[in-house]
């Protein structure tokens, strides 16, 4: 009690404490190792930031959103941006092949940010935990971790020798445990327990528009996730840095758990950013419509930049060239190639300089009789890090641009009438992209009268596709190796095809 009670005095939060007379033991030991995790100025800043951030109109949250006018920011110059549609098949070859080299030679890591909470998909487990409906039933992250085998044996392939390629899972409060337990009930999908390393983010408290502490519980503090950036300081908390020093690893693919069709380690990416020698990279996609919700990479001021959905005015989500095309329309997939001499810099130089973005959320809180409320509106501020913000200090940044249909459809929302980004459609996206694989390599389907089917590779977002054709991720991880398995032959659907 009296470590927490110093600590809330100094943050100018004695109040946290309100209820200990009418705490159980084990409620005040849990409340007092909460408080003892948070540092007094930090605690301090942080409410006083949030209290600052409600005060000011709507629009004007502090962070690099509205209040960089829209005249500061400014579309990618051509230069910077790659293109998987417009490359050269040789291109494509050549990176392939050394981002092969690089996987192979142990230098590439990939790290999964699993700290969100889902809010949007509504589950009470991690999102990597969920399964999409698939024929196999795999779940996100298995999918995931089949994709790191295949990736791991094509490098083996080119160097003749096992190829280590440690998978960094950033977790939070929340996803800690259960991704712990389920990596453990699966035994790791087959991967090496060693190289599988999971961590954990810093939480922050959710404030009051007063700048207060909220209190969920009398006992409990509204504690949040930091933001997918609070990985820059989950990095040095945890010692990863020096342990992808130790592995030898100099380059590392970061992605978002909800993304159906990840490139896990994808070595065209890799291959195409160590070629330029960039440090740093994104992955973007040409936005589906004007307002997806997707972050808009850009120049702001003269720097690299996304942009966040939420922080964007509409009228430059609309904004369109005298051609017709919308302006911004590099979208965000949540897929970075970041250095780790970049990282080193970033976790021990810039972090400090990152600001946090602003949420208007509704908490849960309890009132002055110990009552639980859940407000029917905002009533509270989250303070979030991104994890793009760091981009603004690259020296070379890249840009590769890929095709939607190949490598980006997020499970984000759960199913209603109409709703975009749900299991459904990414169930879909997976299960056509899989059926093209097929036809690709030379499958036939047939129907209930044993006749060939005609192929139909129009992707319809709202439909499935015509025959159901599941692909194991252990035999092919975009699309190769399938001529030997299905050339010429022919399937009754539905078809899946493991190893
Ligand atoms: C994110 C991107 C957005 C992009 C979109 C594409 C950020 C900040 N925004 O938006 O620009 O267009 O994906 O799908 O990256 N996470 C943590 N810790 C946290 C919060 C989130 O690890 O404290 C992880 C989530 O588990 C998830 C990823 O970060 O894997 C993205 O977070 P999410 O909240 O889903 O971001 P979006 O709003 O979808």
């Amino acid at each position: 009690m009296l470590a927490a009670a110093a600590i809330l005095a100094e943050a100018g939060q004695p109040e946290v404490l309100r209820f200990w007379p009418q705490l159980s033991e084990e409620e005040r030991g849990s409340l007092a190792a909460a408080v003892e995790q948070l540092e007094p100025a930090e605690l301090r800043d942080h409410c006083r930031a949030a209290a600052r951030a409600a005060a000011l109109p709507p629009g004007h949250e502090p962070g690099p959103g509205p209040h960089t006018g829209p005249q500061a920011l400014q579309p990618l110059p051509p230069g910077v941006v790659g293109s998987a549609a417009r490359a050269q098949p040789a291109e494509l070859n050549r990176w392939r092949e050394r981002g092969l080299q690089e996987i192979g030679e142990g230098r590439v890591a990939v790290l999964l940010l699993a700290g969100g909470q889902g809010t949007r998909l509504g589950v009470p487990y991690p999102k990597g935990m969920y399964d999409v409906g698939l024929p196999s039933g795999k779940t996100l992250y298995q999918i995931q971790a089949e994709r790191i085998h295949r990736v791991r044996t094509l490098a083996a392939e080119r160097t003749g020798r096992p190829c280590p390629l440690p998978w960094y899972i950033m977790t939070s409060e929340f996803t800690l445990g259960p991704t712990q337990s389920f990596f453990s009930q699966h035994g790791y999908f087959g991967l090496p327990q060693a190289d599988v390393v999971m961590f954990e983010q810093r939480m922050l408290p959710a404030v009051g528009f007063d700048g207060k502490v909220i209190l969920e519980g009398m006992g409990r503090i509204a504690m949040a996730p930091d933001g997918n950036g609070g990985l820059y300081r989950a990095l040095t908390d945890h010692g990863i840095l020096d342990d992808m020093e130790r592995r030898g690893v100099c380059e590392v693919h970061i992605y978002c758990v909800d993304n159906i069709l990840v490139k896990m380690a994808d070595p065209v990416f890799i291959g195409f950013c160590v070629e330029r020698g960039a440090d740093c990279g994104a992955k973007v996609v040409g936005k589906a419509y004007p307002t997806e919700p997707v972050g808009l990479v850009c120049l702001v001021d003269g720097h690299y930049q996304v942009v966040e959905y939420s922080e964007v005015v509409p009228a430059t989500m609309q904004r369109r060239n005298p051609d017709g095309q919308l302006t911004f329309n590099a979208g965000n997939i949540c897929n970075h190639f970041l250095t780790v001499a970049f990282l080193k810099a970033v976790a021990w130089e810039f972090e400090a300089q990152l600001k946090p973005h602003v949420a208007l959320k509704k908490v849960p809180y309890v009132d002055e009789d110990g009552n639980c409320v859940k407000p029917e509106k905002p009533n509270g501020i989250k303070m979030e890090k991104f994890v793009f913000d760091v981009f603004q200090f690259s020296k070379n940044f890249a840009v590769w641009e890929v095709l939607r249909e190949d490598e980006f459809s997020p499970l984000k929302n759960a199913e209603s009438v109409g709703a975009k980004d749900t299991a459904s459609t990414a169930r879909r996206a997976l299960l056509w992209q899989h059926y093209r694989w097929a036809l690709q390599a030379g499958a036939h389907f047939l129907d209930h009268s044993n006749n060939r089917m005609p192929a139909c590779t129009q992707l319809q977002e709202t439909d499935d596709p015509p025959v159901v054709c599941e692909i194991s991720p252990l035999i092919s991880s975009a699309g190769e190796g399938l001529e030997e398995r299905v050339k010429g032959r022919e399937f009754h659907p539905p078809l899946l095809l493991t190893e």
